[in-house]
Order: C-alpha cells, then sequence, then structure tokens
C-alpha cells in the first residue's frame, strides 16, 4: 500500500487526541483548577475552546490565549500533567510500541502543544526529542505559565505545514491526527496523505477532509502493510450486541478497539439476516433466536455470546458445524436466585404474605400459630447445580440441615446429605426447593404422585423452569394443605410482554409468593452478565481459548508469547492433525506448542508456531479438506 518503501516514508503524528486519549491543556486544567470556586465553569470553557478550534472555527492564536489565561498554571504543575497523560496513550499507540521504536527516525510528533510535556510522554514509547515538534511556554519569575512562544510558527494558524515543509523530508509523509490542523498539512502539499484517527474522537468534519479514516494505529498499519501487533485491526472486526445488553459490555468491546453497533431491541430471523452479514461477534439475550437460516448468511460470525442463562434460542448444532463458539454466563445470576430463595423461604415459614395481606385490610392478628424459625429445618434440593449448590451453602449458615437428589453424581458441600432417590428426599424435607435443569424429561417432575410423597404441610419453590411442576397436582397440594406455603418464579405459560395479562390457576391461592420470572433479575447479575460474556468472547477472539463454550471443545490456552499461533477448526474426521503435522514437517516449522480437543462433532486444533514460515504453510492448512474455519493470531 505504502507508495514508497518505509525507508523512504515518514510518518508525522498529531499528539493530543491522537497520540493520548485526552486534551493536555484540559488535563492541565483539571490539576492547576483544583480548590477553585469556578473550576468546573472554567474547565467547561477550556474545553469548549478546545472543540472549536479543533474544528477550525476559531483562530489558533486566540484559543491557545484563551486558555493560558483561564489554566492559571504553574511549572510545578507539569510533573503531575506528564504523569496523567502517561496513564492516557491511546490504546492502539500502546499495542504498537514495537513499530514507534523501531521506525523512530521516520516518525514525528508535530503539536500546538507544548514540549514540556509532550517530549517525557512520547519519548516513554521510543520517540526522538529532536523529532517533537511543538511550542514552548514563557513563564513569569514565580513559574506560573503566562504565555507561549510567539515566534514558533505552531503559535499561529498553518503552523504545522509550514514546519512540516521545513523538515524538507525525502520521501512520502503521511499525516495522522484527528484535528482540522492535521489536515492542513495534507491541504498544503507538504504531505502526501491524511489519515483522519478517530479511536478518541471522531471529527466529522476532519473524516470528511481525510484520504483515508484510522480508528486506531492498528488500522494504519495494516492499511500500509505495516508491522503491528494485531493480525487484523479490530477495528474492522464488527461487534452486534442486540437486546439492550449492559453497557459494561459494549464498553468493553470498545475499549478492545472493536467496531461496536447496538440495538435496543431484538431482531427476527429476516432482520437478523440481514444484520450479520458482516458480523464476526453477536451479542444476544433471550429473545433473539439464531437459527440454521440465519447461520448461512453469516459468513463472517466466529462467536455468539448469549448474555443470559440459557441458549435454547440458538441452533448451537448449527452453530459448530460452521465453527462458531457460543458463550454464555451460567452462574452469573446464580446468588441473586439464591438469595430470593432464601427471603422466600423465610416468609413462607412465618406465613407472612397473608399476614401483610391482612394488615393491608386493617385487620391486627397477632400470634405465632404456624410461624417457624427455618434454623434446623430440613431443606431438600432437587437438582444440585451453580444454583442448588450455592443456596446450601447459605442456607447452612442460617442453620437449616441440607439434602440434595441430583441425577449426576455431586460432591456434596460442607454438611450437606446426598439423598439416593428423589422419593428419599421428598420424605425427609420441610422445605423443598427446585433447582434442576430445564431438559424436556423435566417436564412434570414434580406431580400429584411426588406431593403425595411430601411431609404434610411442606414449604415448596420452584425458582428453575416452570415446566417441571405439573401447576393443576400443586394447586391441589395446596387447596389439601399439603402444601402450606409456595413461591414460584417460573410458569409453564408466561406472558411474552409486560402487557400481557399473567393467567395462571396459582392466582389467589393462600400464602402463595408468585414473581414474575425475576429470580435472577437484579442489577449487579445484569453487571456481571456484561462483564462474564464479553471477557470469554474477548479471550476467544484474542487468544483462542473456549473454554466455558456450550458447543465447543473446552481449552484453556496459554497467553500467546513470541510465536504466531493456527487456530483449526475442522469437522472430526480421522487424520486431519498427521495432514497437519505433515505441512509443519514438509515446511520445517519450529512448533512451540500445540493443543487438540474434540467433540463428537469437531476438532480444534491449536498450534504455536516460530514466526518465521512460509506463506504457503497457511494456505496449505486452510486447504485440508473438511476444514471448517482458519484464525491467524500474532
Ligand atoms: N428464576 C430465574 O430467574 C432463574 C435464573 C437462573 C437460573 N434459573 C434456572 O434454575 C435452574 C438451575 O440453574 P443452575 O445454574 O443451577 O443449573 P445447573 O445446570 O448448574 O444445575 C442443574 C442441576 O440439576 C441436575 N438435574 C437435572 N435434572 C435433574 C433431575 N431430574 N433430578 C435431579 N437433578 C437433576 C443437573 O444434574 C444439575 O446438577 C435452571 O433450570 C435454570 O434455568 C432460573
Amino acid at each position: 500500500m505504502l507508495t514508497k518503501t518505509p525507508e523512504q516514508t515518514f510518518f508525522v503524528i498529531d499528539f493530543d487526541s491522537t497520540f493520548t486519549k485526552v486534551e493536555a491543556l484540559d488535563v492541565l486544567g483539571e490539576i492547576s483548577l483544583v480548590g477553585r470556586p469556578d473550576r468546573d465553569d472554567a474547565l467547561n470553557q477550556i474545553k469548549t475552546i478546545t472543540d472549536r478550534g479543533m474544528a477550525g472555527e476559531l483562530s489558533f492564536t486566540e484559543s491557545l490565549e484563551l486558555r493560558l489565561k483561564l489554566l492559571r498554571a504553574h511549572r510545578d504543575q507539569l510533573p503531575a500533567l506528564i504523569e496523567a497523560l502517561m496513564g492516557k496513550i491511546s490504546d492502539s499507540f500502546q499495542r504498537n510500541r514495537e513499530f514507534l521504536v523501531e521506525n523512530a527516525e521516520h516518525i514525528y510528533i508535530v503539536s500546538n502543544g507544548f514540549r514540556e510535556f509532550i517530549v517525557p510522554v512520547v519519548a516513554s514509547l521510543g520517540i526522538k526529542a529532536d523529532h517533537v515538534l511543538a511550542n514552548t511556554f514563557v513563564y513569569d519569575e514565580a513559574g506560573n505559565i503566562v504565555d507561549f512562544d510567539r515566534s514558533n510558527p505552531l503559535s499561529a494558524n498553518g503552523g504545522k505545514p509550514q514546519v512540516i515543509r521545513g523538515l524538507a523530508l525525502d520521501g512520502d509523509v503521511y499525516v495522522i491526527g484527528d484535528g482540522y490542523t492535521d489536515y492542513e498539512i495534507r491541504e498544503s502539499g507538504a504531505a502526501a496523505r491524511f489519515y483522519a484517527f478517530t479511536e478518541n474522537v471522531l471529527r466529522p468534519r476532519v473524516v470528511e477532509k481525510a484520504d483515508f479514516t484510522a480508528p486506531s494505529l492498528d488500522e494504519f498499519l495494516y492499511h500500509n502493510n505495516l508491522s503491528r501487533s494485531q493480525s487484523y485491526p479490530k477495528s474492522r472486526i464488527k461487534v452486534l450486541l442486540l437486546e439492550n445488553v449492559h453497557p459494561v459490555a459494549v464498553q468493553l468491546f470498545e475499549q478492545e478497539g472493536f467496531n461496536v453497533e447496538i440495538r435496543k431491541g431484538a431482531l427476527d430471523e429476516d432482520e437478523l439476516i440481514e444484520a450479520i452479514r458482516d458480523v464476526s461477534i453477536l451479542g444476544i439475550r433471550s429473545k433473539t433466536n439464531v437459527t440454521a437460516r440465519v447461520l448461512e448468511h453469516a459468513n463472517k460470525l466466529m462467536t455468539i455470546g448469549a448474555f443470559c442463562i440459557g441458549t435454547n434460542q440458538i441452533d448451537l448444532t448449527a452453530c459448530t458445524e460452521r465453527g462458531v463458539a457460543v458463550f454464555n454466563a451460567p452462574y452469573s445470576n446464580t446468588r441473586s436466585v439464591v438469595e430470593l430463595a432464601i427471603g422466600e423461604i423465610i416468609m413462607l415459614i412465618r406465613g407472612i404474605v397473608p399476614k401483610s395481606n391482612s394488615m393491608h385490610k386493617g385487620e391486627w392478628d397477632k400470634s405465632a400459630k404456624n410461624s417457624y424459625e427455618v434454623r434446623g429445618k430440613k431443606l431438600g434440593l432437587v437438582g444440585y447445580g451453580n444454583i442448588g449448590t450455592q443456596l446450601s451453602v447459605v442456607a447452612e449458615a442460617l442453620g437449616m440441615e441440607v439434602y440434595f437428589y441430583d441425577i449426576v453424581d455431586k460432591l456434596a458441600l460442607g454438611n450437606t446429605r446426598k439423598c439416593k432417590t428423589l422419593d428419599e428426599l421428598l420424605a425427609v424435607s420441610d422445605i423443598i426447593s427446585l433447582h434442576t435443569d430445564g431438559r424436556k424429561e423435566n417436564k412434570n417432575l414434580i406431580g400429584e404422585r411426588e406431593f403425595g410423597l411430601m411431609k404434610q404441610g411442606v414449604i415448596f419453590l420452584n425458582l428453575s423452569r416452570g415446566h417441571i411442576v405439573d401447576i393443576p397436582a400443586l394447586v391441589n397440594a395446596i387447596k389439601q394443605g399439603k402444601v402450606i406455603g409456595t413461591g414460584v418464579d417460573v410458569f409453564p405459560e408466561e406472558p411474552k410482554t409486560n402487557n400481557e395479562e399473567f393467567i395462571s390457576a396459582l392466582r389467589d391461592l393462600p400464602n402463595v409468593i408468585l414473581t414474575p420470572h425475576i429470580g435472577g433479575s437484579t442489577e449487579e447479575a445484569q453487571a456481571n452478565i456484561g462483564n462474564f460474556v464479553p471477557a470469554k468472547l474477548l479471550e476467544y477472539i484474542n487468544n483462542g481459548s473456549t473454554y466455558g463454550s456450550v458447543n465447543f471443545p473446552e481449552l484453556q490456552l496459554p497467553l500467546l508469547k513470541n510465536s504466531h499461533r493456527l487456530l483449526h477448526i475442522h469437522a472430526n474426521v480421522p487424520g486431519i492433525l498427521a495432514k497437519m503435522n505433515n505441512i509443519f514437517a514438509k515446511y520445517h516449522i519450529n512448533i512451540h506448542g500445540q493443543y487438540l480437543k474434540t467433540n463428537e462433532q469437531i476438532g480444534y486444533v491449536i498450534t504455536d508456531v516460530a514466526k518465521e514460515y512460509a506463506d504457503e504453510v497457511v494456505q496449505e492448512l486452510k486447504g485440508i479438506d473438511n476444514t471448517i474455519k482458519f484464525r491467524l493470531l500474532y
């Protein structure tokens, strides 16, 4: 892409909002105005003036004069400014330190800012002090910053083109910057190209004028085929997040430099087919169905994050066949469900709901009858997975005796006792709480026969899945006094929206707490999910790890160091690994590590190799029969 060789090309980089994420004088204001009563007002004014200047609406000298006056800064505040700016170096610059160091002879920083703080900050990434073209402050005797060097061309409009021309660089000059003054270098003919840098701020007027837009330094390097930290710039990887996923997830993907699109609602099949074409990472919740038909149109899709527990809405088999790894948040809301269960158990065993209802009708019924402590009571858990185990720990802390039954042999935590059969558990428990998964064999797991086996006056909770309980049998058991307290959060038929009526035979029965499937719905759980799922997706994208995937063979991979990582996903047929290794042998590839895992459908082979190898290796690996997807990381 470079019109000249790298040796003949010079890179001119802006400082404020390009090399760093921030405008340095804004940061200086935050330091110098500490404790001043007009601080917020002055900071706002500084920001407005900066933006107007950057957008070309204000003469530069004028804007600088106004800002310095408002700043009232001192020489002694510069070390704090430098330290703050060090922590604000743009992510993609930090990632590409190697490029900056290796090409230091060809890199210039040009800024209308000040050498006093720019030099130490850019030097930390290898930029040479004499390649920093910037202004200098003027101080009074007491060290106050009172003016700037007015003889420096960078103190006035048109300064940047002038100083670049003054360098008389023997080669093409490419400018990278976010502001109008950076574009002016190109406009004046002093540069061959201008890249509008939008990682930190996007100024439409500047982007409009640019030859190219660079959402990150990686993108610039990729565009020019220069060595970079990312094999493929993340700004080219599109993330589509549907159904209002938590803002923390959006932030995590944006921080990584991905191109993120968010939509509030779910999409139907046709809408999703339209939206998914360029998407590499899809984030959904429970209302978007990812069908085989959708996947046929998702040629770039690498991974799906279900920002919820269930993955029934996703055709997992079709995902696996297409090499799309799916992740969910299996225990982000576990604690929320447990806390609700504990709360309900206590409310029910004390008969609080009818008492509260009577009070609202003006009735005062002070009595201890049929009101018990939970301490010493036998809690029976059907299903001892994430929620069951966590609930057992909290219930034991309250002094309950916990029993559980699970179809899988599970380790009993604490003093919990394992029951050999469901019947045994039902017979022994004072309180029964269901926490099995929703597999179809569990339909009506608890019906008339099971209620028959329970103790008279049992407390019964279902916060798992609606179809697990036969509702008419439960209603019967309540009416007959077998069950004296009931908590139900999930129902065989649930309203699709908040506007639909909730219809159920469980309405208007005594000592029954009904909740609208909110067992896991807390702010904390949403934030947990918002953090957990992106972390899994990013591990997969950045490192290849599939630990926690619901459809891929699970591999936890070491961090990639001094190698290139070749990720090969293929149909699980015999002989693929041998074919891959034959290719490595043929090209004398030095293998640093190799990892393989298969499931019924696919095999996943990761090979870390020395950085130098022929391009044909990749082509041949991609060409192996039954290859589904191939990816290269470095
Ligand atoms: N109410 C809510 O808002 C809410 C929130 C989160 C989870 N849930 C539901 O809670 C349930 C439990 O969630 P989890 O994260 O603990 O799931 P999990 O998969 O970790 O645990 C389920 C356990 O049930 C066991 N099991 C399955 N069928 C069984 C049977 N017939 N008898 C005995 N044990 C059986 C499994 O072996 C497993 O150990 C799920 O159904 C989930 O959908 C509800």
